[in-house]
């Protein structure tokens, strides 16, 4: 484990921990990785190649040839093996299929692997659903942001419709509900708190009150 900062950030989908991260990376000069970037450009690659969710061997193997580089910026860009993905890992095809490939414990061991290293270069900020409990299970600060299924499928929701996309929320709210489940319930690293994390619902609360949270929480031990 190295000297270097290290902040974890797990929760569900929509809970804000991307925007968050991105956020508190930003003001305490922290790089930010975002690891569901990673599985989702796996997904993708699967997708193209036509690899089925339930094929564990063949998944593994892709993940082992696969390079994912997460770019840092205004916007973190995602680049698999040279191309750039940052928009097409957004896909509702790339979320529908996503939690079917995380829960492959050869593909979560690849990229585990890839996270630790990112971590041991420079101070981080990294967010997922294991970090806190697998990937730097010695992350000096652990979070866990969460806020109600409703409020995360409303939050999203307004994000696509930024983009020009028309919502059906309540199917929204179903799909984001079955992500957790899945998330939650497999075998390998599933989505729970850390016994040391700080567990933050945000139901209510706006993205700059979270993040004042957290930086709060960070420079009162300076
Ligand atoms: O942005 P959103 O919260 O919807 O999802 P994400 O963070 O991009 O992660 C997409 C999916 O990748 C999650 O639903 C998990 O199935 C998986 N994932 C994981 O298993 N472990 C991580 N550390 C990060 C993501
Ligand atoms: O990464 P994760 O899936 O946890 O969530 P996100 O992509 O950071 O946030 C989902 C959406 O909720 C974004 O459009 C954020 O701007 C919004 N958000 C919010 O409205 N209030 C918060 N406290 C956090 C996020």
């Amino acid at each position: 484990m190295s000297n270097h900062k290290t902040i974890a950030i797990d929760g569900p989908a929509g809970a804000g921990k991307s925007t968050v991260a991105r956020m508190v990376a930003q003001k305490l000069g922290l790089l930010y990785i975002d690891t569901g970037a990673m599985y989702r450009a796996i997904t993708l690659k699967a997708l193209r190649e036509g690899i089925r969710t339930d094929n564990p061997a063949a998944l593994t193997e892709l993940a082992g040839r696969t390079n994912v580089e997460l770019v840092a910026g205004s916007k973190q860009q995602v680049i698999m093996d040279g191309e750039d993905v940052t928009e097409a890992v957004r896909y509702p095809e790339v979320c529908l299929n996503v939690s079917k490939i995380a829960q492959i414990s050869g593909v979560r061991a690849i990229l585990v692997e890839q996270q630790r290293r990112l971590a041991e270069k420079s101070g981080v900020v990294m967010d997922g659903r294991d970090i806190g409990t697998v990937v730097l299970p010695r992350a000096n600060y652990k979070f866990f942001l969460t806020a109600s299924p409703e409020e995360r499928a409303r939050r999203r929701a307004s994000e696509l419709a930024t983009k020009g996309y028309t919502i059906d929320i309540e199917k929204l709210t179903r799909e984001i509900q079955e992500r957790d489940y899945t998330d939650s319930h497999r075998a390998v690293s599933p989505l729970v708190p850390a016994a040391d994390a700080i567990v933050i619902d945000s139901s209510g609360l706006g993205i700059e009150s979270v993040v004042n949270m957290m930086i709060d929480l960070v420079e009162k031990d300076k």
